[in-house]
Order: structure tokens, then C-alpha cells, then sequence
């Protein structure tokens, strides 16, 4: 075969070079009928190529050609590289290809419902832009959404899935060389895992059954099935009834179980080497993709210490008291008092990635253990990005006896959820474990307002397509 280009790897060392790139026309423009001009894009980066009529090499035919191609066509260009003596706007390799072939590969109709370089404006741009009295349509979030394939060819899509799959991968990479096992979990389950409404229900072959809302109970049942360290990354499904920005009906979960040999807070030195290294290795081997992202959504790196802060619930709401907030002592926080406290912690310690253990036991699932001096708290904690949580965990009740009675006290019926119960009965080690939601990660690492952003084919309640 021949030699392939990606137009992200254009740069001025291939400078009279002849290469080969295959990409969409972004945008068309004829100067004449003899030079033309086409910006072709591959996976979120941009050439200018330029078509002049030369004798021998480029015919006015091809000139023509280009110009009657309908923009988001692929193309395939072999052409000469060349490095302009100005700066080249509206493409994000600094160089250019004069065009000698180009063959369409694919059409795409004309009149698309989304325009690529207008999608990928930033606000400040898009104002600018109509202050300019630029003829512009301003793309919403519902029109991305609708058209999904267009809407991820922008950078920042490009940049946001990439990064997506890089935490996701750090995840697994880094607990692999902690000694855990991948595993995977059913997604179709007798009863709800998590307790509480938010669940689908289905019918199972004439049994009521449902979809995951966590692999809560069968990745504790494989603690009990002698794994000892385990993670899983999966669907989980909520039958949300909120329409929220950070709520979705279904997103991934990144999930940790492992034995506990003396102290729960075991679990949170896994959650502080994990995401303090994570962090590192976005910012390092990311800088691409989040400068992409910044490009279209701008934002500030986060802040976070190189040992993960760790404040009690109770210091948590002191703070909030002090700055004049009211909850309720052994309440749960609401989304306003969680920013809130992730304002005054960055404030007060200068980092937007913490720790808040030790939750009342009333507003923690059934499973959770409660603090052995203190039992209206618990061993529990959540992990807050920029004041919004990515992270619930605990340590978990391992005896069958204190499991089956905080179930009912939850208002679970046991019997859905019996086998779960029974694994304790064979004997189980003390353990805990947590849930990320992945797309709340990246979402809050870029400080991005709105969860769909960072799913590729989001479910929310009033949504099931693409
Ligand atoms: O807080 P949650 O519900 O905790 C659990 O599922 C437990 N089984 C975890 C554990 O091991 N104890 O969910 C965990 C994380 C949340 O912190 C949040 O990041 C994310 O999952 N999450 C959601 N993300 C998107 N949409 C939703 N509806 C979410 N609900 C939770």
C-alpha cells in the first residue's frame, strides 16, 4: 500500500515533501477558476490545501471539481507540503498541501443540519463572531445531540472521548499494578443493587428482574469468592427521573472492591495514589487533547495536592455553618451546599480534589458500615472535583446477621437480593470499595457544564437516540 498522513502529524520537517492525507472538506472556497482553496479535517485536525491550475499538473477541471464538492466529503489529497511565510487561520496544522490528485472517497449531502466550524466556536468566538455581523447559526446543545456524528467531529469532541478513554485505561492500568483483577459483572440482575426507585425493571424470562445500578453486590460477592482485590468498568443504570446536568439514565461506573486488612482508610489511600497520579499522566500525556478542549471550552487546570485532602463530614459542615450555610447535622448535602464547601476547601487549602469521610449512616445505601465508635456515622466517604462529587465509597458490613437487618431497615426485600446475603454466610473478609462515574471525571477535569458532553450517545430521561 501507499504511505498515509495523518494530518495531525503535518509539520514543517515534510516541507516539499509529497504526501498522502484522507480527510472531510471542512470548508470550500474558489478564487476564480483557477485556485482554490479546501481545508480538510481528520479526526479533529485541519490542513488548508491548495489547488492551483499549473500546465502539465493541475487542470482548471480540478478546480471546478472542488469547488462543487459538498462540504464533510471525504477526500483523498496527495500534494506537495509548503510552509506559508504568514500565519494560517481556520486550520490547526501550520503548513499547507499543494494539491496534484484528489479523488472523493465518500459525498456527503449538502445542507448539513450542523456546520462543523461553526460547532466548534467558542462562546467567545460565536460573540465576536455575530458582533462582526458574521452570518452564524448558534449550535445547542439538543441540535448536537439529534446529530451526534456531526456534532463529535469537532476538536473538542475528538479531544473529550480520546481523554475519556485515557482515564478509563489509567484506571485499569494503574489497579492492575496494584494487584487487582479486572472483572465483569451482569448487568441483568434479580433486584435493585442500590436500593431506592431509580431502577429499570424487565422482564426475565416471566421473573421481575432489572438492569445494574451498580455492580455493587457482585463485586462484593467476589471479595467473598476469594479475588481479594477487584475492579470493573461497566454500564450502570439509573432510571433517574431528575433532568440535571449531571445526572444520565445510563453512564459508566469505574468500580473497586478489595479486602480490608486493618483500616478502611486503606480504600481512600487507593482512591488518593489513583487520582493524584491520573491527574498527572492527563496533564502530561493529554496537553494535546486538553488544549483542544480549552480551545472551545476554556478552563482552568485543576488544583490538586500531591497527598488528597481528607476533612470529616463534620468539619465539612462546620465550614458550611461558619460561613453561615444551614444543614441539617446528620442530613445529606444538596448540589448548592456541596459547591459551596468545594469553595470554601479550595480557599481555605488551595485544592478542588478532596475527601469528605465519615457520613451520617442515615443517608448511606444498606450495605455501608457504620463507624465502630459513632454508629450514626459511618465509614464512608465521597470524592468531590471542583465541588461535585465523581466518587461514593465505604467500607461494607461483612456479617450476614447486621446485613439482613440494615436491608429491611432500608426497606429492601431481602429475598431479592438472598444469594448476595447468603456469600456472607460462608465467611467474608472485611473490605470496602467505591464508584467513579467516568463521565462525571472528565466532565468536571475540564470543567464542563453538562454531563452529555462527555458521554458519546448520552441517556437522559427525555433522551434514548442516537
Ligand atoms: O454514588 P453512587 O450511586 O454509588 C454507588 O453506585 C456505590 N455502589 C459505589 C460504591 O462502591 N460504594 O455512584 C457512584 C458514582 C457517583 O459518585 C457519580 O460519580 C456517578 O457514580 N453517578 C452518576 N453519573 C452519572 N449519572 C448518574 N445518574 C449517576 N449516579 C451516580
Amino acid at each position: 500500500g501507499r504511505r498515509w498522513t495523518e494530518v495531525g502529524s503535518l509539520d514543517d520537517l515534510l516541507k516539499d515533501q509529497t504526501v498522502l492525507v484522507r480527510g472531510r472538506a471542512q470548508t470550500i472556497r474558489a478564487v476564480g477558476k483557477k485556485i482554490a482553496f479546501v481545508v480538510v479535517r481528520e479526526k479533529g485536525f485541519t490542513v488548508q490545501c491548495v489547488v492551483t491550475v499549473k500546465p502539465d499538473e493541475v487542470s482548471p477541471q480540478m478546480v471546478k471539481y472542488v469547488n462543487g464538492l459538498s462540504r464533510e466529503s471525504h477526500v483523498d489529497i496527495e500534494g506537495v507540503v509548503s510552509v506559508p511565510d504568514v500565519a494560517i487561520k481556520g486550520a490547526s496544522q501550520q503548513v499547507e498541501i499543494q494539491v496534484r490528485k484528489i479523488y472523493g472517497v465518500s459525498r456527503a449531502v449538502p445542507n448539513l443540519p450542523i456546520n462543523i466550524e461553526d460547532a466548534a466556536r467558542s462562546e467567545e468566538e460565536i460573540q465576536k463572531a455575530l458582533e462582526a455581523g458574521e452570518q452564524l447559526v448558534k449550535v445547542n446543545q439538543d441540535t448536537r445531540l439529534n446529530y451526534r456524528v456531526l456534532d463529535l467531529r469537532t476538536p473538542a469532541n475528538q479531544a473529550i472521548f480520546r481523554i475519556e478513554f485515557e482515564v478509563a485505561d489509567f484506571f485499569g492500568q494503574f489497579l492492575k499494578k496494584e494487584g487487582f483483577v479486572g472483572i465483569r459483572t451482569p448487568k441483568l440482575i434479580a433486584g435493585s443493587s442500590e436500593g431506592g426507585a431509580a431502577v429499570f425493571r424487565l422482564d426475565y424470562k416471566g421473573t421481575p428482574a432489572c438492569l445494574a445500578q451498580s455492580p455493587q453486590l457482585h463485586k462484593q460477592m467476589a471479595i467473598n469468592g476469594d479475588f481479594g482485590r477487584v475492579f470493573e468498568i461497566g454500564p450502570v443504570f439509573r432510571a433517574e427521573d431528575s433532568f440535571t446536568h449531571r445526572h444520565l439514565c445510563e453512564f459508566t461506573g469505574l468500580d473497586v472492591e478489595m479486602e480490608i486488612k486493618e483500616h478502611y482508610f486503606e480504600v481512600t489511600d487507593i482512591v488518593d495514589r489513583l487520582f493524584v497520579s491520573m491527574f498527572d499522566y492527563l496533564n502530561e500525556k493529554c496537553s494535546k487533547e486538553l488544549n483542544a478542549v480549552r480551545q472551545q471550552y476554556p478552563f482552568e487546570d485543576l488544583k490538586y495536592s500531591r497527598k488528597t485532602l481528607q476533612l470529616t463530614y463534620e468539619e465539612g459542615i462546620k465550614m458550611l455553618q461558619e460561613d453561615g450555610i444551614e444543614v441539617p447535622p446528620l442530613g445529606d448535602l444538596n448540589t448548592e451546599a456541596e459547591r459551596r464547601l468545594g469553595q470554601l476547601v479550595f480557599n481555605k487549602y488551595g485544592t478542588e480534589f478532596f475527601i469528605l469521610h465519615r457520613y451520617p449512616l442515615s443517608v448511606r445505601p444498606f450495605y455501608t458500615m457504620p463507624c465502630h465508635d459513632t454508629p450514626v456515622y459511618s465509614n464512608s466517604f465521597d470524592v468531590f472535583i471542583r465541588g461535585e462529587e465523581i466518587i461514593s465509597g465505604a467500607q461494607r458490613l461483612h456479617e450476614p446477621q447486621r446485613l439482613t437487618e440494615r436491608a429491611k431497615a432500608c426497606g429492601i426485600d431481602v429475598s431479592t437480593i438472598s444469594t448476595y446475603i447468603d456469600s456472607f454466610r460462608y465467611g467474608a473478609p472485611p473490605h470496602g470499595g467505591f464508584g467513579v462515574g467516568l463521565e462525571r471525571v472528565v466532565m468536571l477535569f475540564c470543567a464542563l457544564n453538562n454531563i452529555r458532553k462527555t458521554s458519546l450517545y448520552p441517556r437522559d430521561p427525555q433522551r434514548i437516540a442516537p
